[in-house]
């Protein structure tokens, strides 16, 4: 009578953990990075980081539809700039749906305009004229040196500026993706958030060679907050701390509702300090594919880290995937950043 299957030989591979392969920023020479963003109530407390990290040159944010339509992340992330004393920082709106197949919105996570309950005030300037890719290009063609991107979305504006600028793919010096899951997903048993919004994308972004670390769910789970942080919040001057901590409570109500506990994985915040701390993420090498059909396993990362298979196969690792973290380290980063904001 065999035992419990889970304790024989699992039937996932463990990968070693091996050196990360991103950049990471200095004081002395900060990282030049763009965010790419749905805000979104993580994408809020990662865009926070960028613009406070000083291992980090945040040179702007581009919206793309994801938590809620377009034109909310847009407004959300000129908002959130102002809030954070960065309205210097450009903001150009991004693709509002996927490059192909149905319009996937995390509303009912993220409230209808994206920031739960909360309504910041009217952004005083407007997006870019032209829009985020031609943004990107134009940041990443000027720029003396390569630049990494955190895209914290669904990632079809990386796949349009790659297809529409190939030559400039050059120019990223890396992107640390906040998406996916080697494990299960959160949208569908089989797919994470922004990878199901727009697997045709991913499946570009992720062929296209350029450098990637996968911050995906099997991380981001471990990168949560609970109620414990918001007197940690609270006890902080400026508006900022104020908004991030209702954005929190907002999510904690959520997830509780859900009977998932009251408690907040910020996802988007791992791929933002992943650039700016080097030793908060413990990555393995993996060879990650997507799965862009129409069936119940669209939008998977399927992550192959086999030598076995992968020598078999002829294939490579095309990627880093997030797999350690330490929370309590995360946590203090995350009220670090926001005292440091107004
Ligand atoms: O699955 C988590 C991801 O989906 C995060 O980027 C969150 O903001 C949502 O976009
Ligand atoms: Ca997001």
């Amino acid at each position: 009578m065999g035992g419990d299957p889970r304790v024989g030989w699992p039937t996932f591979h463990q990968a070693a953990l091996s050196p990360r392969t991103a950049p990471v920023g200095t004081v002395d020479h900060p990282l030049p990075l763009i965010v790419d963003s749905d805000p979104g109530l993580d994408d809020a407390l990662a865009i926070a980081a960028a613009v406070v990290r000083p291992e980090l040159r945040l040179l702007a944010v581009t919206s793309v539809g994801g938590n809620a339509d377009v034109h909310h992340c847009t407004e959300n992330a000129l908002r959130l700039l102002e809030l954070y004393g960065a309205a210097e920082v450009p903001v150009a709106e991004g693709a509002a749906g996927p490059l192909a197949g149905p319009l996937e919105r995390a509303t009912e996570v993220h409230g209808e305009a994206g920031l739960g309950r909360t309504v910041l005030p009217a952004a005083k300037r407007r997006p870019e004229p032209g829009g985020a890719v031609a943004l990107m290009a134009r940041i990443l063609d000027a720029s003396p040196e390569p630049v990494a991107i955190a895209p914290i979305g669904p990632l079809t504006n990386i796949a349009l500026l790659l297809r529409s600028y190939p030559h400039l793919a050059a120019k990223i010096a890396h992107l640390s993706i906040m998406g996916g899951s080697i494990g299960e997903g959160n949208s569908s048993a089989s797919a994470e958030f922004n990878i199901f919004a727009d697997p045709v994308a991913a499946d570009i972004v992720f062929k296209s060679g350029v450098p990637i670390t996968m911050i995906g769910l099997d991380v981001t789970h471990h990168a949560y907050v609970d109620r414990s942080v918001l007197p940690r919040l609270a006890a902080l001057p400026g508006a900022s701390a104020r908004v991030a901590t209702e954005l929190l409570a907002f999510s904690f109500e959520r997830s509780a509702e859900w009977g998932q506990g009251e408690r907040m994985a910020i996802h988007d915040l791992v791929a933002v300090l992943h650039l700016a701390v080097p030793d908060l993420v413990g990555v393995a090498r993996y060879c990650v594919e997507i799965d862009a059909t129409s069936g119940p396993a669209r939008g998977r990362t399927i992550g192959d880290c086999s030598p076995y298979r992968l020598g078999r196969d002829g294939r490579g690792a095309n990627c880093d995937v997030g797999l350690t973290i330490d929370r309590a380290r995360f946590v203090d980063l995350l009220v670090e950043t926001y005292a440091q904001l107004p």
